[in-house]
């Protein structure tokens, strides 16, 4: 199952508030990180459990932990909205920003920016971008993890292009990528279309 469009109806009404227009950005802030919480909590439904033994109060349970360690990946700008709301969920998690900006003129990425350091230190990487648009940032996520030795990576969108959904599961086709929707096509100068506009400037008000 490498393409996930949540059908949950919060993920589909809070969807619909961050499209709007009048949507001002200290509201569409806050629906970012909760439409993540919403999908996060979809893109880890497999991740592996073991069990051990615990006191409660009254007597001795055996109880599931978390048998994977999880890191996320933002894209820079407008996967930084995403990474709060990341975090509360999964504290310990280490965070690799990848800084990419897509050219205006040519649509293709730019890599200017890389945490990867050192060794892998989690299990699995959960690349974080608000927009799924031409695809070529994604890619490029994804090459640079795997590069670097990441064991397993998952895409984690808010709206996907057909056209970008694409061209990253031709690149990637092991790549499991969660999204809130699909949407119609991309335009000439690769914004989404209906879309919610530029999720980083819509996030920080530039
Ligand atoms: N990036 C955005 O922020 N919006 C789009 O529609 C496409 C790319």
């Amino acid at each position: 199952m490498p393409l996930s469009i949540s059908d949950h109806p919060l993920v589909k009404h809070k969807l619909g508030l961050l499209r709007r227009r009048d949507t001002p950005p200290w509201l569409f802030r806050p629906l970012i990180r909760e439409l993540t919480l919403l999908l996060l909590y979809e893109a880890t439904a497999d991740l592996a459990l073991w069990s051990e033994r615990v006191e409660t109060p009254l007597e001795v349970a055996e109880v599931s932990v978390l048998a994977q360690r999880i890191g996320f990946a933002p894209i820079l700008r407008a996967g930084l909205g995403m990474v709060e709301a990341a975090l509360d969920l999964l504290p310990t998690a280490d965070v690799r920003h990848l800084g990419i900006y897509r050219d205006h003129a040519t649509l293709l990425p730019v890599e200017y920016y890389s945490r990867l350091q050192g060794i892998p230190t989690a299990d699995i990487y959960l690349i974080l971008d608000p927009m799924l648009a031409t695809g070529q940032s994604a890619v490029a996520a994804v090459d640079m993890l795997k590069r670097w030795g990441a064991p397993r990576v998952k895409f984690v969108g808010l709206i996907g292009a057909p056209e970008g959904i694409q061209v990253l599961q031709r690149a990637h086709p092991d790549l499991e990528i969660f999204l809130a929707a699909q949407d119609r096509k991309l335009n000439a100068s690769g914004y989404i279309l209906p879309g919610l506009g530029d999720a980083g400037d819509r996030q920080f008000r530039t």
